[in-house]
């Protein structure tokens, strides 16, 4: 078998930064040139200048043992210092950090001085619990401010935290409290969404108890609890301290002290496709180097007048390097908002926009598609025009959807940043940068400057502009995982085993390189089909059905077919106008005609399917092995780490 995917899809349109936008962006296009000259001298300017070292290093990259990277390896930091201290120092403390906005509308604005002492007190707190460098603490709490100070409390000691997002379920929450061996707990009462309180500190308490024969948990000594929900708790006499009888009352004096570079930061477990959740381990001073560099280029920071919102939680990779330590590191102002994008009202964000006055609006094409599906009058009713930097993640981009962003959301004026990376790469690796990118919709574009990304085939060699592939890394970066926790060979065999020969990180994902040499994302490998022997990526064809005006969203898989191998099942979201208007026959006949035209014939749907939801997780990527399962009329598998569990059983429903 080829691992070539074929490319069908053909997108013409370009949108250039203006010339206003380029002249005062912070990127220039000179960074590329810099970084291809001499790539580690360029990451040994990026992390003198944008951190503050105690020990300077004196090597860039230690590379002797791969897959184990060492990075900036003989100088210490305290990433805490980094992310709050220095820009007190510097004069900055009244700059405010996080403009906070709860569910109900409630509101808290934080400056650097506050959250700084905030920090220092907690570190108190928790060396007083004998937290010490090198432990490890998990966190189980909603969007709230105490939610930044936890991890970098825990980071300003030299502890490892691992965030647990609120949405995961007791069980969940005892497995990885329980690889991590946890000692302390850091969790809320609960916290508001959709309206209501949803509560944690129950899950913790179950997390913790005997679970189906397992025993009680025992490396937790603590659970540190913040008040947020105002819900009844049960409370363990000895174990559970409140944190506002803690933490006002400790000293707001602490001093940070340095760490080795290499010093674990986090563990933040991922769900692979199959087996247990990996704990990626990512380090501090490569990582915050990686993070603080690429939040300044890509979204074109600058912190003395931008309002910056990620409306990732911080339970995800987005809300670890885009939430807490590039904005942080970087001393930039940002908006931090705890419930749904639709509560109490589908324009809440856009709401947040106006009000804060948001500059930069990074989030998910998940997101956005739900956004289209409601329609653009409802972000009409907002005055939307501070925006500047739009910013994209998680997935693919169709190019419909890409155009919509910015022509409702950005006025038709503001680039897009459409940011390729994962939990393991730990910072944006493929980008534009928007003061330089003459930006294509449903385009990554280009790896950062110091990035090296390559598309392969099978063998490892480079497929040449106009071919799709595998998506490689070819030499160590800053923010790369160092391993997955407590199981070195894991992670040798899943991300270094396939091209062992060139040393290449096997990203998992499908790519193609279009006559420029620009990176199209073609979703997982393990998505891809195989029809009458093409290669065809899931993203091509979904992207040509959002392009449909009657569609908001699609997924579409290979099910098994006796003459072509595989063949194509397309399952659909209809904009609720389209419903109302058209039957369901002439929608999945029209849609099916329609795929061909775009694409071919060869990507003509099978089946079209018209469903009200569509599988996915708690961080929006739609599940496509469970649509798999109904395509090809089998059980349908684990559902536990959908958002919500029920969309399954309709979806069964309606295909039979
Ligand atoms: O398949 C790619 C997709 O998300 C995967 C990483 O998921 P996760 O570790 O949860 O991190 C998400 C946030 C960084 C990738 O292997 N992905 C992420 N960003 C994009 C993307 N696919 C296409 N385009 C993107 N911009």
């Amino acid at each position: 078998m080829t691992s070539q995917i074929d490319h069908l899809l053909n997108e013409t349109r370009r949108f250039a930064p203006s010339a206003e936008f380029a002249e005062n962006a912070v990127a220039s296009g000179e960074l590329y040139a810099e970084a291809g000259a001499d790539r580690e001298a360029f990451w040994g300017r990026q992390a003198r200048e944008l951190l503050d070292w105690q020990t300077p290093f004196t090597q860039v990259l230690d590379w002797t043992n791969p897959p184990f990277a060492q990075w900036f390896a003989d100088g210490t930091l305290n990433v805490a210092y980094n992310c709050l201290d220095r820009h007190v120092a510097a004069g900055n403390g009244d700059r405010v950090a996080l403009l906070w906005e709860g569910e109900p509308g409630d509101e808290r604005r934080i400056t650097y001085a506050e959250l700084t002492d905030e920090v220092k007190r907690l570190a108190n707190v928790l060396t007083g619990l004998g937290i010490v460098a090198g432990d490890r603490v998990a966190i189980y709490l909603p969007m709230i401010p105490e939610a930044i100070a936890a991890m970098l409390a825990v980071a300003r000691l030299g502890a490892i935290h691992s965030v647990v997002f609120g949405g995961f379920s007791a069980d969940s929450l005892r497995s990885r409290i329980d690889d991590a061996g946890a000692k302390l707990v850091i969790t809320a009462d609960g916290g508001y969404r959709k309206g209501k309180v949803s509560a944690l500190k129950p899950a913790v308490d179950l997390a913790l108890a005997d679970r189906n024969g397992s025993g009680v948990q025992e490396t937790v000594e603590h659970v540190l609890v913040v008040r947020r929900g105002g819900n009844d708790v049960d409370w363990t006499e000895g174990r559970d301290i409140w944190w506002h009888d803690a933490v006002p009352a400790a000293s707001a004096e602490h001093e940070a002290e340095a760490f080795p570079a290499e010093n674990p930061l986090f563990i933040l477990y991922t769900s692979g496709t199959t087996g247990k959740p990996k704990g990626i381990l990512h380090t501090s001073g490569g990582y915050l180097t990686q993070v603080a560099a690429t939040h300044r280029n890509v979204f074109d920071l600058h912190p003395e007048s931008d309002v910056y919102w990620c409306t990732a939680d911080v339970g995800w990779i987005t809300g670890h390097s885009y939430v807490a330590y590039g904005p942080l590191a970087n001393g930039a102002t940002q908006v931090l908002y705890e419930g749904t994008p639709d509560s109490p009202h589908p324009g809440r964000w856009w709401e947040i926009i106006q009000k804060y006055g948001v500059t930069i609006f990074y989030t998910a094409p998940t997101a956005i598609r739900s956004f289209m599906k409601i329609g653009r009058q409802v972000p009409a009713q907002f005055d939307l025009t501070s925006l500047r930097v739009l910013g994209s993640v998680g997935e693919p981009i169709n190019p419909e959807a890409w155009v919509w962003y910015r022509s409702v959301i950005g006025a038709d004026r503001t680039p897009i940043v459409d940011t390729w990376w994962q939990t393991e790469t730990g910072a944006i690796m493929i980008s534009a940068l928007p003061g330089v990118t003459e930006t294509k919709p449903g385009s990554a574009q280009v790896p950062q400057p110091g990035i090296t990304i390559d598309v392969v085939d099978e063998s490892g060699t480079h497929v040449g502009n106009g071919n799709g592939g595998l998506l490689v890394v070819t030499e160590p970066w800053p923010s790369m995982l160092r391993g997955i926790w407590g199981d070195p060979e894991r992670f040798v065999e899943t991300y270094w085993e396939k091209f062992a020969d060139r040393g290449y990180y096997f990203a998992g994902d499908g790519a193609r390189l279009d006559e420029d040499g620009d990176i199209w994302l073609l979703g997982r490998v393990d998505d891809v089909m195989n029809v009458s022997g093409h290669r065809l990526s899931t993203a091509e064809i979904e992207s040509a059905l959002v392009a449909n005006e009657a569609v908001a969203e699609a997924a579409v898989v290979g099910a098994s077919d006796e003459t072509t191998g595989q063949a194509v099942v397309a399952f659909v979201i209809i904009k609720e106008n389209y419903l109302k208007q058209h039957s369901p026959e002439g929608l999945v006949s029209s849609l099916r005609g329609w795929v061909g035209e775009q694409i071919g014939p060869i990507a003509r749907p099978r089946d079209v399917y018209i469903v009200g939801e569509l599988p996915k997780t708690r961080s929006g990527k739609i599940m496509r092995r469970l649509l798999r399962d109904v395509a090809e009329g089998r059980e349908v598998g684990d559902t536990t780490t959908l958002a919500d569990t029920m969309v399954m059983s309709v979806i069964s429903a309606q295909v039979k």
